[in-house]
């Protein structure tokens, strides 16, 4: 471990320490006092699974920190970036793990049929809907098999239509298929609500093949309704767009909301689409690399299959089989949690960060802050200009404001501009961290704010 290493982790121990004793960090070292605000919400324990707990992942090249740390230096305190979450994995997953490297071995391993049959039974519990075990086709990721829908049904040249703001990544796998992004910017109202600009959606599926659904939506948090199902559904039929609905963050759905699965639509629409899903967000198993794509209509099943190809590893497999088979308690407690840390993060927003609005999401575990108002403050579009005139790589304002939180308050956030079209003036926070955590950052925010 470096020295560096070393002192973050005393600065997550104390969070963590201070979160028992309803403190934080800054607090318990004696330095500055802490701003008055609601406290959290109290957090009752259905179960056994404590999610207060900071659990330490710097240095192990974690995405989250390691690399917020790398581009930003030792002054990162809270990597609030790459949507995995930072809690102790499941017990079940853990144990299982542990059992299965008792076994000294790790040559080529068969999936069982009984592989595609738990994740079928975890879609029949957990959203009541029917998947055959034969039409799931397991990939190595959620990526791998949106590239393989898009090399399908999207020659390279082709426009492929998205609802954005809309996650990132879907750029990238454009990129990998050699298509381009057809943007159908969503209509945001003066409280923050998301929703679908119809007529421009469909103007563009008019000249798309395929379509990427976002549900629930990454970033802005969307649930959508059977009704907005049905619509771009109905209207993807119409224009021969094929729909790929990437539902992983289906799991995550804060009080009051509900998601509702693209496939328990109508038949008629649920046969032009497939859907991709894995345990990877619900159980934080990202790299694990396990996923997998189903459709109810065998014709683009097939072609899509034959595109396809996925060697899962076996830890990748055991994670995933213990999480789906066992985990649901864990994931149920979690759920409580995180849409605690939704409200915290909503009110300790509005009542301390002056410049910065946010409202909470129907689903995800990421905030959609609106930092425009801020970023007009810092004059970010200003500096963004200055800097890629003077010849640095180019650089927007929402850089610019990510390295303001990231120098100033040691906060890694995400620049919404990278989710596409409507995405700037906004900032993407993972809010998937012990409230120690969470609290610790805004609050880090919050001080920086004051002090300019
Ligand atoms: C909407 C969405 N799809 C896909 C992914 C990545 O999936 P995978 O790691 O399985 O390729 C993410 C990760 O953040 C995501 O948010």
């Amino acid at each position: 471990m470096t020295g560096r290493d070393s002192t973050r982790r005393t600065f997550l121990k104390s969070a963590g320490a201070a979160a028992l004793l309803g403190t934080t960090g800054a607090t318990a070292a004696g330095a500055t006092p802490r701003p008055s605000r609601p406290s959290p919400r109290p957090f009752v324990h259905r179960n056994d699974y404590d999610f207060d707990e900071v659990y330490d992942r710097v240095g192990t090249d974690s995405v989250r920190w390691d690399r917020a740390v790398a581009q930003y230096g030792d002054g990162i305190v809270a990597g609030m970036g790459v949507a995995d979450m930072d809690f102790r994995a499941a017990p079940c997953v853990t144990n299982a793990l542990a059992e299965r490297c008792t076994h000294e071995n790790w040559g080529y391993m068969h999936r069982p049929d009984s592989y595609a049959e738990a994740v079928a039974a975890w879609n029949r519990r957990r959203y009541g809907i029917e998947i055959d075990p034969d039409s799931i086709v397991f990939t190595t990721g959620v990526h791998p098999g949106i590239i393989a829908a898009l090399h399908t049904f999207s020659p390279p040249g082709t426009p492929v239509l998205l609802t954005t703001p809309t996650y990132n990544g879907f750029y990238t796998d454009l990129r990998f298929s050699r298509t381009v992004a057809d943007d159908s910017p969503m209509i945001v109202d003066s409280e923050g609500r998301y929703e679908i600009d119809y007529d421009d959606f469909e103007r563009r599926a008019k000249r798309c093949n395929a379509f990427i659904l976002c549900n629930p939506q990454n970033p802005t948090g969307n649930c959508w309704s059977a009704e907005d199902l049905t619509r771009m559904g109905e209207i993807c039929l119409r224009h021969r767009v094929v729909v790929l609905a990437d539902e992983i963050h289906c799991d995550f759905v804060t009080g009051g909301n509900a998601y509702t699965p693209f496939a328990s639509l109508d038949p008629e629409l649920v046969d032009n689409s497939l859907t991709f899903k894995s345990a990877s967000k619900s159980f934080s198993l990202a790299a694990m690399k396990v996923a997998w794509y189903y459709s109810t209509n065998p014709e683009l099943l097939a072609r899509v299959r034959a595109n396809t190809r996925a060697d899962l590893s076996t830890l990748g497999m055991v994670a995933t089989r213990a999480a789906l088979d066992e985990g649901e308690p864990w994931l149920d407690d979690l759920i409580l949690y995180l849409d605690a840390n939704h409200d915290f993060a909503e009110s300790w927003i509005r009542d301390h960060l002056p410049g910065i609005r946010h409202r909470k999401g129907q689903g995800t575990y990421l905030a959609w802050l609106d930092v425009g108002e801020f970023a007009e403050r810092i004059d970010a579009a200003g500096t963004a200009a200055r800097e890629s005139a003077a010849g640095s790589a180019t650089v927007n304002a929402e850089q610019v404001v990510q390295r303001w939180f990231a120098e100033r308050a040691g906060v890694f956030l995400n620049p919404g501009s990278s989710y596409g079209t409507g995405g700037s003036g906004y900032m993407r926070m993972n809010l998937a961290s012990p409230r120690a955590v969470v609290e610790t950052a805004l609050e880090r925010i919050g001080e920086a704010i004051a002090a300019m």
